[in-house]
């Protein structure tokens, strides 16, 4: 039993060390607009095969894919994190992110953060409701208008049954996405909510 713990600990420490080196990486190449562009370029690259599923530029061709236009790099990171080391389930992510080094993840980070992303059409009786229920229970974290920053996520014009989907697994605490932060946010809500969440949310620029 001494002897797993001493195990885990240490993989668990490895793997805080891991997404510090891709993170580091990716606040090096930031910092000059020089290494910046150049890490764009190869980012660009690197995320061929990532298009097949999240689109040309980090638009997903199927809406229950996220869009990874947009996002914040820091985010991106440690979602690519999260499915290295099976803290986010999802059996294709968790396979094939494991091909990609730190370099290559700051990289692509960096040029899907680099990207618009286009916001989509929704329901206006639907975003009418999900913003008084956003305003009240998300913004806060989140920001006024769900662009998020380096510790919260982007949500505007991400797909809407990707958000829907995504909202439900942290309510329902299914084990596929883990954050308490996020349980406790969205306990409160009814699957009507999700659904009026996931049309405001969608359509925000
Ligand atoms: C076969 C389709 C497919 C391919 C190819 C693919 N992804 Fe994904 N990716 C998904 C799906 C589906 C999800 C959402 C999983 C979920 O529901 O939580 C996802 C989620 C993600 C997320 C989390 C985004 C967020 O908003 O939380 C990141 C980051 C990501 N993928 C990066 C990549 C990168 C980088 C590549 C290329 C190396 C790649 N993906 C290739 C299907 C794919
Ligand atoms: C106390 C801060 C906080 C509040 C309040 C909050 N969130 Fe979050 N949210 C987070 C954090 C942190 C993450 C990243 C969690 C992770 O790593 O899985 C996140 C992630 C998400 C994601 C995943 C984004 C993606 O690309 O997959 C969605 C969707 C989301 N939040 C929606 C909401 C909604 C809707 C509300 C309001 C009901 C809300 N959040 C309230 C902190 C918060």
């Amino acid at each position: 039993m001494r002897a797993f713990l001493f195990l885990a600990g240490l993989l668990a420490s490895t793997q805080v060390f891991a997404q510090s080196v891709a993170h580091e990486r990716m606040k090096a190449l930031q910092a000059d607009p020089v290494t910046l562009q150049a890490a764009v370029d190869a980012g660009r690259k690197a995320s061929f095969f990532c298009a097949n599923c999240h689109g040309e530029g980090g638009v997903a061709k199927t809406s229950d894919v996220p869009n990874l236009a947009g996002q914040h790099p820091a985010y991106l990171l440690e979602q690519i994190r999260k499915f290295g080391a099976g803290e986010r389930k999802d059996q294709f992510m968790q396979g094939l992110i494991k091909v990609l080094n730190d370099e290559e993840r700051a990289q692509i980070a960096l040029y899907y953060a680099s990207v618009k992303v286009p916001p989509s059409k929704a329901d206006a009786a639907q975003v009418a409701h999900g913003k008084v229920m956003f305003d009240k229970l998300c913004a806060r974290c989140h920001g006024a208008n769900a662009r998020g920053n380096e510790l919260y996520p982007r949500l505007a014009g991400q797909q809407q049954p990707y958000l829907k989907k995504s909202i439900t697994h942290y309510r329902d605490g299914t084990g596929v996405r883990n954050n308490q932060l996020m349980s406790i946010a969205t306990a409160p809500l009814k699957n009507e909510d999700i659904v009026s969440l996931s049309h405001y949310l969608a359509q925000l620029p």
